[in-house]
């Protein structure tokens, strides 16, 4: 037990013995008087301890606790307590009648010494608890963050800072490498929180040049400044961990400039270290199987409306072209890129229902019959039903499924009214119409561009939401009307552009 923990054993010590009515002095290391006996009625007698007290100092260096010192027919009884001295003062002149005393006294201090020791490991324990269970929660969290649908960069930039925030550091890192195998989206990345060593410019450079370096074995590594150029300018010991991804490095996660009383990186540091790099390495893997996965839809969606466009040389490149302008329009809006990307993705699927409608009553020049047009208008339900099979498009089914109601509830399939009608099939109804009108059809050739805008407008709050109107007409046209010349030179624009 430290001297700290002592001083208030001691304290408390001769708080009971001045209880007992024993007349008591305490004493520090010098043998100075800090607490002397509580009698009122004689104060002057406490003035005679000091030299008896060094005398008892002196003795209690030699190892003479609890040895009894006789003085002018009084036993002054040292007892220590840590690097303190506390006498007690008994009648007698020889040692039995005191041994009770000693008894008592030692007893309170083993029992007074045993509940400070107690209570201090307690706090410490509860002090361990506390960091552990900061650090865990934070793990719990890391992983909550790095499932969230934000970009992963920002993902990253959230784990540092929190990390940095439980972690004793002064500033924690993540870098990752400029590798084909490191995901596009965090190739070459670095992000720090905290207060990084200075210079900055530096600081990138080292970190950065000890990403590249670091071996694929797994260690987390404390790495001192005669260890490495980083810990020299931190100035102090740093903890690093590389991010693994099929059995290479893609990155590092370094944390440095411990705080607190103990600056030593120790064990629990360097296994949250470990067990944060582990969670990346995961992280990564679910980013590039998730871009992967993307890949490969975009080569299923390419698939599927080429097999709409192949149905009708007429409306080719349609779906391209509706998906580009409902992304224009939505992000004419003020919409998050996500939500404009899958917008873009239900533009690209919107016919998909075609595919079950003959290709006699699509491509037919003429006036359509009662009966071919009703067959013609089961395609929103056509593509519901093919859209919902495919879990990576559920969230494009209301464009599919309404993409031909009518702000004034005169469309179909359901006859939805207004805002009744998902606003994502109102953007791409708005700009599937604009694109029929703009392009030739086995009916009729296309529209003069002022003619069509004309009847646009003519149809705010008749057909078309008065809100998606006004945003499309602040959209520039000059993309659409390029890939409107591409699908008309017979090129093939990539898919990409349009989703
Ligand atoms: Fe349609």
């Amino acid at each position: 037990m430290n001297n700290n923990h002592c001083i208030d054993a001691a304290t408390q010590l001769w708080t009971r013995c001045t209880d007992l009515g024993l007349r008591s002095w305490l004493l520090d290391s010098t043998g100075a008087l800090m607490r002397r006996p509580q009698d009122p009625s004689n104060p002057s007698e406490d003035d005679q301890l000091p030299p008896l007290a060094r005398e008892a100092v002196r003795r209690k260096a030699a190892g003479a606790d609890m040895q009894p010192i006789f003085v002018d027919g009084v036993a002054l009884i040292p007892c220590v307590v840590g690097d303190r001295v506390l006498i007690s003062c008994a009648a007698g002149t020889n040692d039995a009648p005191l041994d009770g005393l000693r008894t008592v006294i030692l007893g309170m201090r083993d029992d007074l010494q045993s509940r400070e020791e107690s209570r201090v490991l307690l706090k410490d324990f509860s002090g361990k608890l506390i960091q552990s269970y900061e650090e865990t929660y934070t793990l719990f969290r890391v992983m909550r963050l790095l499932a969230s649908s934000a970009a992963p960069l920002q993902q990253i930039n959230t784990v540092c800072r929190s990390v940095q925030q439980t972690l004793p550091f002064r500033w924690v890192s993540v870098c990752f490498r400029d590798d084909p195998r490191v995901v596009e989206d965090l190739r070459g990345a670095m992000s720090s929180a905290g207060a990084a060593p200075t210079p900055a410019d530096e600081f990138e450079r080292l970190v950065r040049t000890m990403t590249a370096e670091t071996e694929a074995d797994g260690w987390t590594r404390v790495l001192a400044p005669a260890d490495h150029a980083l810990a020299v300018i931190a100035g102090a010991e740093l903890v690093c961990d590389p991010i693994t991804y099929d059995g290479s490095v893609i990155g590092l996660i370094v944390a440095g400039n411990k705080t607190g009383t103990d600056r030593e990186i120790g064990s629990p540091e360097m296994q949250f270290i470990d067990a944060l790099a582990d969670f990346l390495g995961t992280f990564h893997e679910n980013i590039a199987r998730l871009t992967e996965q993307r890949a490969m839809s975009m080569e299923t969606l390419q698939a599927l409306v080429a097999a709409i466009d192949a149905k009708d040389r007429y409306t080719c490149g349609h779906s391209d072209r509706v998906a580009f302008l409902a992304k224009a329009i939505a992000a004419e809006m003020g919409m998050c890129a996500e939500v404009v990307e899958r917008i873009g993705i239900a533009g690209l699927v919107h016919d998909i229902g075609k595919i079950g409608v003959p290709e006699s009553i699509l491509c037919k020049p003429g006036k359509l019959t009662d009966d071919e047009f009703a067959a013609i208008k089961r395609h929103p339900e056509i593509g519901y039903g093919i859209i919902k099979a495919i879990r990576l498009l559920e969230d494009t089914l209301p464009g599919v499924l309404h993409h031909h109601e009518r702000w004034d509830g005169r469309g179909y399939p359901h006859g939805l009214r207004g805002e009744n009608i998902p606003q994502m099939a109102r953007i791409i109804g708005l700009a599937d119409t604009f694109d029929a009108m703009s392009s030739s059809r086995s009916y009729r050739p296309a529209l003069p561009r002022p003619l069509v805008l004309a009847e646009i407008e003519r149809c705010s709050g008749i057909q078309f939401d008065p809100a998606i109107v006004d945003a499309f007409s602040r959209v520039n046209l000059a993309g659409y009307d390029a890939l409107l010349n591409q699908h008309a030179t017979g090129e093939q624009p990539a898919l990409r552009a349009a989703a």
